[in-house]
């Protein structure tokens, strides 16, 4: 069974509020009528409710960056899953490399955003992903499960597949270095057969699994072709509607 593909922006701390308007406008009249795909973008918190405003309407999901795992308190600089509700959030970004490297966030932590986005309707991005002296020193399969097992941790089965798994290679991450399509698949289907094993076969078909790292319109075709892939998180190429559309259409075409 091939799932329906998901492809998500993540624009990290990039456009200020009237750039992402404007980039969300290109974006809503260009998908309009792509109807066969699912995608999402993230911008940054201060560009939720505004960009929010212009995709009421069209195919295109919205989605945040990050959260905190309680509703409320004392968290300066926090932001909560009702908080994001109250805007029409759908899909949320949980475990980026960039928070688990450059803000200490660990396996555990990521785990009650995971709990915590469930609890609110909120599906969760889980990123994870090996860096590059994991991979050379053959750790790369032993760091996934790990990350996917501490992630899933108490999540139930019904609720599994409304997690979506994005593997993000941390070495291809903004580097243009992008994993081959064989090696993301292998990664993929090891991804899939934990699933599998930590939940139900019915779990590990639903689930969606995205690439993410240097994916462009010049490399989706072969990476979304993969039986595993079912999508991609896009950086750099999600800035701009030219490329980030583009994208869009290469995985109309590999489904
Ligand atoms: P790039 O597409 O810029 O490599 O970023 C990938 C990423 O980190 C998406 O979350």
């Amino acid at each position: 069974m091939h799932l329906r593909k998901l492809i998500a922006g993540n624009w990290k701390m990039n456009k200020t509020t009237s750039d992402a308007v404007a980039l969300a406008r290109d974006l809503a009249a260009a998908l309009g009528q792509q109807n066969d795909i699912d995608v999402a973008v993230c911008p940054p918190f201060t560009a939720l409710e505004s960009v929010g405003k212009v995709l009421d309407g069209s195919i295109i999901k919205l989605g945040a960056q990050n959260l905190h795992p309680e509703a409320s308190g004392a968290f300066t600089g926090e932001i909560s899953a009702p908080m994001l509700r109250a805007l029409f959030v759908t899909h949320v970004i949980v475990g980026h490399s960039e928070r688990r490297v450059l803000f200490g966030e660990t396996d555990s932590f990521i785990n009650q955003k995971v709990l915590t986005a469930l609890k609110h309707q909120l599906r969760p991005i889980l990123c994870v992903g090996e860096n590059l002296a994991e991979r050379e020193a053959g750790a790369t399969l032993r760091i996934i499960q790990t990350q996917i097992e501490a992630a899933f941790e108490g999540v139930s089965k019904e609720l599994a597949p409304s997690v979506i798994v994005a593997y993000e290679p941390v070495w291809a991450i903004g580097t243009g270095k992008v994993a081959t399509a064989e090696q993301a698949q292998e990664v993929h289907g090891f991804i899939r057969g934990l699933l599998a094993k930590l939940f139900t076969e019915t779990v590990a078909r639903k689930g969606r699994i995205l690439y993410g790292g240097s994916m462009k319109p010049a490399n989706a075709g072969e990476l979304l072709g993969q039986k595993d892939i079912d999508g991609g998180l896009i950086g750099g190429a999600s800035l701009e509607a030219r490329s980030f559309v583009d994208l869009v259409r290469a995985a109309a075409e590999a489904k």
